[in-house]
């Protein structure tokens, strides 16, 4: 019978999962709050609800500052590097080649897509502060946008739009992750819960993982 040893590796650092954590699930707050409101009539209800999705905005604007920041001061795979690989992005572009070759850190295909989210999520914090200017005189930008409404619809244009992008990424990541723990011998959705990454040894006679190699990189 063929067994398999793994090798393991911390990865993700405890700040990265709680910044991933905290995004996500502001994220997914954000979508609902969307989905709610087109269950109210205009009416305090639709008022009090725009409210919490202005202040979950305001949660999230903070999660991506601080990505940003860890991307820049954190450990190796939190840094903004371990997810840029634009030879790997251009082989897949040439080749219509898929395959991500295994590797402790981020999912250099995946990567991109992540680097595009972040992009997104930025416009989308803009945007939204603006709108929040705008149309509720609220939070920074009031003292500039407050009084202008004519800029309504240059904030309302891409918020909008990017939502469309953010609900497809999110189903796609989450649809990834599944696939990838069918398919791969390894598992991979635990490791921004846990840390820890493995690696595949082929043709050993034991199951576990081993130690070695574990880093705290
Ligand atoms: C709506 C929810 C989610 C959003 C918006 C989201 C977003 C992201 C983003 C932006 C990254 C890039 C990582 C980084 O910042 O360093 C990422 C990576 C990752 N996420 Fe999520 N995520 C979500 C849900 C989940 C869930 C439920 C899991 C499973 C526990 C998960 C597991 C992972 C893993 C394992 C990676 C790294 C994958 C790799 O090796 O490239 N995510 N996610
Ligand atoms: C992933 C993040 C976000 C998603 C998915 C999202 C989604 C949306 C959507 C779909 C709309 C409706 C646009 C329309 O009227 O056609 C909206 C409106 C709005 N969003 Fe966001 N948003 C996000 C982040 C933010 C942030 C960070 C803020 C600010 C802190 C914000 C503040 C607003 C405001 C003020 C409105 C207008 C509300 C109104 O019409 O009275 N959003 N958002």
């Amino acid at each position: 019978m063929q067994t398999v040893t793994y090798h393991r590796q911390k990865v993700y650092d405890p700040v990265l999962r709680v910044i991933h954590l905290w995004n996500g699930l502001a994220i997914v707050f954000l979508m609902v709050t969307i989905w709610l409101s087109e269950l109210f009539e205009k009416g305090v209800g639709e008022e009090t609800l725009w409210h919490v999705h202005i202040y979950v905005g305001y949660a999230l604007v903070v999660g991506i500052v601080s990505r940003l920041v860890w991307g820049v001061v954190g450990p190796k795979h939190a840094r903004l590097s371990d997810m840029w690989h634009p030879a790997v992005w251009w082989n897949a572009v040439r080749h219509f080649n898929l395959q991500a070759k295994p590797r402790f850190g981020h999912n250099t295909l995946a990567s991109g897509a992540y680097i595009a989210v972040y992009l997104m999520l930025v416009v989308m914090a803009v945007t939204g502060l603006g709108l929040a200017a705008v149309e509720h005189g609220m939070g920074p930008f009031n003292t500039w946008f407050g009084d202008a409404p004519w800029l309504k619809d240059l904030f309302e244009e891409p918020h909008e739009l990017i939502y469309y992008a953010l609900m497809g990424f999110v189903l796609v990541h989450i649809a990834a992750l599944i696939w990838h723990e069918n398919k791969d011998k390894t598992p991979l959705a635990q490791s921004m819960v846990t840390g820890y990454q493995y690696e595949v040894e082929e043709n050993h006679s034991t199951s576990i993982y081993t130690p070695e190699g574990e880093s705290n990189a």
